[in-house]
């Protein structure tokens, strides 16, 4: 039947924001926040700021709260910093705390924030997300500035148009999709990093280096001992490269809201998401997309995608940078004695809707898409982890 009373409402958005790359950002005189807060000032309204820090930064960077004050005064001296900047829990702890998501909206809201205010978040990928989340939710979204502060954050976790926490379990099952005003990325905050997060956000690069670009793959192989020997300059490189591929991919892949049931950028992620939850959030999110983005190569080559020298050198590398790819938790099985990661499988079919999709390396440097995995793939995949674990895992 004819549905003569229907609209068809079209509502078409372009959003656009910089991301800028750069040091000592919150030195008196740097142009990004200049640039940011001349761009933010409403007429001679002046802008008002609000700035939430992940403890763990402001704790090892002992001058940040006032260089961002006195940064601030210098970029535009009408601005208004409302309260100093708070420090709130760093890690994925603030992503479970819906009490500090209620303290937040109090204080955005206390502090009458307008939608043309500026909020900042300076962290990790979770505080990114857990202040993303409050600022998306205060009438209906006020400007977020991001400053992310580890190596994860700045090429990933940092960039896109989500923000994301957790509840019964679930990793990122509520949040909103909200772009940023700005992001800015300082390759000093990186200095501070422990060595597990130095390295974490490299296997990102790894993954979208195999599915978009085979000279950063080979570029990221080389560079992998500069990694393991905390060498600054290499790790900017390669910030720097990820970054621009998973913005390139954000714009160009033509599915920023993730409606579309192929998500490239996930290549390795079923088996990581299962990996972190199963180990109950032990194995943080770099390492286990590092043995997640091993296992989906090890099915591509089976599949003859990917040669074995390519996937022999992935896994070298990894291990060179000092990714342990053996974690106990994936020769785990369920009631039935199938292995427990499998369930990881559904499980990402279940939140991407519809069936299974998959995107595995062909070349390197190409994303092909799978649609079913044979459970006995992944039992091989997970059985060569297991021979490469230090002490020769057994396995099975
Ligand atoms: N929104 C997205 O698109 C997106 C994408 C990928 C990942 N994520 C999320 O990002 C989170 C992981 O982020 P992450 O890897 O940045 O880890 P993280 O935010 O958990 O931070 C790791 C640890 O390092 C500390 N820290 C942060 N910066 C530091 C610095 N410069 N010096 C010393 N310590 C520092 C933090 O306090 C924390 O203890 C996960 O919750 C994940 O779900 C979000
Ligand atoms: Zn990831």
């Amino acid at each position: 039947m004819k549905h003569e009373q229907t609209i068809e409402q079209r509502i078409p958005a372009a959003f656009s924001y910089p991301v800028v790359f750069s040091r000592k950002i919150f030195s008196p005189g740097h142009p990004a926040l200049a640039a940011l807060l001349h761009r933010a000032r409403d007429g001679d309204e002046p802008c008002r700021v609000l700035c939430f820090v992940d403890e763990a930064v402001a704790r090892s960077h002992a001058d940040l709260l006032s260089d961002f004050r006195a940064a601030l005064q210098a970029a535009d001296p009408t601005a208004q910093l409302l309260h100093d900047p708070r420090p709130v829990p760093g890690g994925e702890a603030i992503k479970n705390d819906y009490r500090l998501i209620m303290e937040m909206l109090d204080t955005l809201l206390e502090h009458r924030l307008c939608r043309h205010s500026l909020v900042f978040a300076i962290g990790g990928g979770a505080v990114l997300d857990a202040v993303g989340f409050a600022a998306a939710l205060v009438h209906r979204g006020v400007r977020l500035v991001r400053v992310p502060t580890t190596v994860l954050a700045q090429c990933d976790a940092g960039l896109g148009v989500k923000n994301g926490m957790n509840l019964h379990g679930g990793k990122n099952v509520v949040g909103t999709f909200a772009p940023p005003y700005a992001v800015l990325n300082d390759a000093d905050f990186l200095d501070t990093l422990p060595m597990e997060h130095w390295i974490g956000g490299v296997s990102e690069a790894f993954k979208v280096a195999l599915i978009k670009d085979a000279r950063f793959f080979e570029s990221l192989c080389a560079e992998a001992p500069l990694v393991a020997g905390r060498d600054a300059p290499a790790m900017a490189r390669i910030v720097r490269r990820c970054a621009e591929l998973h913005l390139e991919h954000l714009c160009a892949g033509g599915d920023p809201f993730e409606l579309g049931e192929a998500r490239p950028l996930d290549f390795g992620h079923w088996s990581a998401h299962k990996l972190e939850a199963l180990s109950n959030y032990r194995i943080g999110h770099g390492a286990a997309v590092a043995t997640g983005i091993a296992i989906d190569t090890c099915i591509a080559a089976e599949l003859g995608w990917v040669s074995e020298p390519v996937r022999d050198a992935l896994l070298a590398a990894l291990e060179t940078i000092g990714f342990r790819l053996w974690h106990e938790e994936l020769g785990w099985t369920q009631g039935d004695g199938t292995l427990s990661i499998l369930r990881g499988l559904e499980e990402f079919r279940e939140h991407l809707g519809g069936r299974l999709t998959l995107i595995l390396p062909e070349g390197p440097g190409q994303g092909r898409v799978l649609h079913e995995v044979a459970p006995a793939s992944v039992e091989r995949a997970v059985r060569r982890l297991a021979t490469r674990a230090p002490a020769g895992k057994e396995f099975g």
